[in-house]
């Protein structure tokens, strides 16, 4: 098992005084679910993922030498100033100074930009703190007497990452990434994500995700007090067994590409997410009645047309709808038809799965 240690800094030699960096980096989603987490942004289970490929943030990175101490950071989204994004980069920074003592170096201007809506409900933490992440460690490896090879340059990006939000370890690569140690994963860890490398069917290299925008409001309960939520709930141990038993379960399903069997553990594992707000205390009733209704629209068409499309869900009401490529046109056409009606706006965005952090 590597330890935190690894992560630390090595030797730096002169610094630049000044230029700008930019990477992009995509949301993901989670087919078995991290919930509940433990230390420094520990997960108390594994979980595994599809990385997006459209859903993307892009970060550009300015920095400038200076000489004051502490961190200087301003913020620019979609190209206005955002104060209120500082606080939580801040934090960032405070998790991963000890690994990265650049950043007291240099003040830094970060312009981002997300290609999904930003109060859309896509996990813009997970993406937005792996491209931040890829741009500052691309600075710190520019200053290293030896730079990084790229398997250590994405697996420290991914442990940083984590620090940012637990769910971003799994943005940097891609198809799957596993992220949390399952004992049937040997290089599983639970200080960053790792890429799925068990046999995958290909029908999983090509998954269709389709997003529909249920509800685009703020998030009812954030990640943090969501994850604390796990602390004293009756269910706690229960739910982290029952997804390290999901992703045993996952992994004779993705070999073979048994999509049915693939829908019916997806879906289990979304609604037992839900079922952990909704037994909480306090408790949270994230799905809308158009949740639901789409749901059981999935499951209608699923028995009727024999298509293996499935729905999975992150901690809101917007329903992410998983399938093959091969289904696409008459997926879309399902959606068109009878899904884009309980869509805020009629609005939902097509993604599918994609590869992780890319520099610009
Ligand atoms: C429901 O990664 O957003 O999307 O570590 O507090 O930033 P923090 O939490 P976050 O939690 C994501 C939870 C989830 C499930 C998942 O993506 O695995």
């Amino acid at each position: 098992m590597t330890s935190e240690e690894h992560f630390l800094s090595k030797p730096y030699g002169p610094k630049p005084d000044s230029g700008v960096l930019a990477y992009q980096a995509p949301s993901n989603i989670a087919l078995v679910k991290y919930w509940g987490k433990y230390g420094d942004q520990l997960p108390k289970n594994a979980s595994i993922s599809f990385t997006l490929d459209h859903c993307v943030t892009q970060t550009h990175l300015h920095f400038k030498k200076k000489e004051t101490s502490g961190f200087s950071i301003a913020v620019l989204f979609d190209g206005q100033p955002q104060p209120s994004f500082v606080p939580k980069i801040q934090q960032f920074f405070d998790r991963i100074v000890k690994y990265m003592p650049l950043l007291e170096a240099f003040h830094f201007d970060i312009k981002t930009t997300n290609t999904f809506p930003h109060s859309s409900g896509i996990a813009s933490s997970a993406s937005g703190m792996a491209a931040l992440t890829g741009a500052l460690l691309a600075l710190e490896n520019s200053c290293l007497k030896v730079p990084l090879a790229p398997s250590d340059f994405e697996q420290k990006a991914s442990f940083l990452a984590r620090l940012g939000s637990g769910s971003a370890a799994r943005s940097i690569q891609g198809p799957m990434v596993v992220w949390g140690k399952h004992p049937h994963i040997p290089e599983s860890d639970n200080l960053f994500g790792t890429l799925y490398q068990a046999p995958i069917d290909p029908v999983f290299r090509s998954f269709q995700d389709t997003i529909l925008l249920v509800d685009e409001g703020e998030k009812v309960v954030s990640s943090t007090v969501g994850h604390a939520l796990m602390h004293d709930h009756p269910y706690a141990q229960s739910r982290f067994d029952q997804a390290q038993k999901h992703l045993a379960d996952l992994m004779p399903i993705l070999a073979s590409g048994d999509l049915l069997a693939f829908s019916d553990l997806v879906e289990r594992e979304a609604l037992a997410l839900h079922a952990m707000m909704l037994t909480s205390d306090p408790s949270f009733i994230l799905m809308k009645p158009n949740t639901l209704s789409i749901i059981e629209a999935i499951r209608r068409y699923r028995a009727e047309t024999g298509h293996p499309v499935c729905f999975t869900l992150d901690a809101g009401a917007n329903v992410h709808v998983l399938y093959p490529e091969q289904c696409k046109s008459a997926v879309l056409q399902f959606i068109e038809q009878e899904l884009k009606g309980f869509c805020s706006g009629g609005r939902y965005i097509t993604d599918r799965v994609g590869h992780g952090l890319k520099k610009l």
